[in-house]
């Protein structure tokens, strides 16, 4: 079977950097907030174009910490896209707020700025937009709904490390920008991982504070936070690792190129880019009204695919009853149906993807 990740190939290739990073750690005797941490929050923050980077333990404590910074609780709503990971919802659940659910664009599968308009209410406390697959959401439109309305924007940006929206980067047009470093992001590690970024030198404080027990230094602890800190073996292999993002994301964008010179666009839906954007692919997703047939063909070919994500979050077990809307997101629900990643990873072999390419012609014929 052609696999759709290779996590060890990135490993593999940069293994004498990563080894020597791992040595350095263990011989410190600094193993969490310590100066790993710190080099790498200042090399994240010049990556993403953003004042401050604060490491924390994974990209759903990054959108936990954002919101409770934010002092959102009980009683509030959050509007998300009603497709995308489930964490998105659970980080709003897990501080107490109700998760709202605007509705996708079919085509792009983002956040639909109208939808989220309609779903606005006088409890909405903040929006969180994602930028799905390595593309952002239409920043503009949903930045200035938010404006009218008061209400601050916190970008999810774990699938975009490195996207940019007319020019900005992603996770510095809201009020924070939450990255996930899980092994199998544009930058990934070895392990759990995340960061918030944010323009606010005030916020970027509370965000180090709330990771840590609500400590200020010293014994002084000054709020209620919690432990979601940033480990020193994370850190320093993230380090290594963020060295080889650009190329990775290069990578990652000349594979959609062939991908897309490939693909029957009259037989398969191929994924739209936003004018104006820099999309970093984290997915390739195509659209297709026969993709568990096609998904069945391709794994009879020996051609692994993905489906991100199964069910609109409205569907989601967990979720169901804990999620509100207005209008219920039926393009959501739609593009669940439709949607089917394929292999883009940056190590991904050509011959490889000349496999997933002959099998797909192969089904569309
Ligand atoms: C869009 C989105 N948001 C949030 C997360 C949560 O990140 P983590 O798995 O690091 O908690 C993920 C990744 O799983 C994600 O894809």
């Amino acid at each position: 079977m052609l696999p759709f990740h290779d996590l060890a190939a990135q490993v593999r290739d940069h293994k004498v950097e990563i080894d020597a990073a791992i040595a350095r750690v263990l011989a410190s005797g600094e193993y969490v907030l310590g100066s790993e941490g710190r080099a790498f929050e200042a090399e994240f923050a010049a990556y993403a174009a953003a004042p401050f980077a604060i490491g924390v333990a994974s990209g759903m404590a990054a959108l936990e910490l954002a919101l409770l910074a934010l002092g959102i609780g009980p009683g509030d709503d959050v509007v998300i896209p009603a497709l995308t990971a489930v964490p998105t919802a659970m980080a709003v659940l897990s501080v107490g707020a109700t998760p709202r659910l605007a509705d996708v664009q079919l085509d792009t599968v983002l956040m639909d700025p109208a939808s989220l308009e309609h779903e606005i209410t006088p409890r909405t406390r903040a929006i969180v937009p994602v930028h799905l697959y390595g593309q952002c959401a239409d920043l503009v439109a949903i930045d200035a709904i938010a404006a009218r309305h008061g209400i601050p924007v916190i970008e999810d940006c774990a699938q975009a490390h490195g996207a940019m929206d007319q020019g900005r980067a992603a996770g510095t047009v809201g009020i924070a920008g939450c990255f996930s470093f899980y092994p199998t992001k544009n930058l990934g590690a070895i392990g759990d991982a995340g960061a918030i970024v944010t323009t606010d030198a005030a916020l970027a404080e509370r965000f180090a504070r709330l990771r840590n027990y609500g400590n200020r230094g010293g014994f002084d602890f000054i709020e209620p936070g919690r432990n979601e800190r940033l480990d020193e073996l994370q850190a320093a292999i993230l380090r290594v690792k963020l060295r080889h993002l650009a190329a990775g994301n290069e990578r990652r964008r000349a594979n959609a190129t062939r991908y897309r010179a490939a693909l029957p666009e009259a037989k398969l839906r191929l994924p739209v880019e936003r004018p104006g954007v820099h999309h970093v692919y984290h997915q390739f997703v195509i659209q297709s009204d026969r993709r568990d047939a096609l998904r069945e063909h391709l794994a009879a070919a020996a051609v692994a695919t993905l489906v991100h994500y199964p069910l609109a979050l409205q569907d989601v077990e967990a979720l169901r009853t804990r999620v509100v809307f207005r209008e219920a997101p039926r393009r959501a629900a739609e593009a669940a149906r439709t949607i089917l990643s394929l292999p883009i990873y940056p190590e991904l072999p050509a011959a490889h993807q000349q496999q997933v390419i002959g099998a797909i012609l192969d089904f569309a014929a």
